[in-house]
């Protein structure tokens, strides 16, 4: 498959999965009854795994171009939005706590995009 069909679908993938995020952060900040939908539940699961699939084929197709410090960079912060995004979602005890993880995961998501755009772990700071 073209490498660049596969970059859009994976840079449509991260923008679907930030703007679901935070409708979702806000219904739980919110304790609304949306999240227990089954399509709230799902969704957010098959646009990630199309985000991480698209990333695999990406760093396949680059080769040992691949083997470089914000590629991997990208991968660890990735776990770590994810992580963080749990507790924003259901594992955040309070309100407040959840919605602190929210603004953190947000944060993560937005120097993500800084190292893919910048190709550096530095990011927006590079
Ligand atoms: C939330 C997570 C992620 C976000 C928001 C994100 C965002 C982006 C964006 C915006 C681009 C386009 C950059 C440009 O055209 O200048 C891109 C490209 C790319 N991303 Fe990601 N990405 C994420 C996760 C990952 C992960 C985990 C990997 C590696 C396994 C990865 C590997 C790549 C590769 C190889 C490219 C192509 C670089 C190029 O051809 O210039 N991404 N990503």
């Amino acid at each position: 498959m073209n490498y660049l069909l596969i970059k859009h679908l994976h840079v449509t993938a991260a923008a679907l999965s930030i703007l679901f995020f935070v409708i979702r952060a806000y219904w739980s900040v919110s304790e609304s009854a949306m999240l227990q939908k089954k399509v709230v539940k799902i969704a957010p699961h098959v646009i990630d795994t199309v985000l991480l699939a698209a990333a695999i084929m990406l760093s396949v197709l680059l080769g040992p171009a691949a083997a470089q410090p914000w590629v991997l960079t990208k991968i660890v912060l990735l776990i770590a939005y994810i992580g963080v995004g749990t507790i924003a979602i259901k594992r955040g005890r309070t309100p407040r706590s959840r919605a602190i993880a929210a603004v953190v995961a947000v944060l993560i998501f937005i120097y993500i995009v800084g190292v893919a755009i910048k190709h550096h772990p530095a990011s927006w700071f590079f």
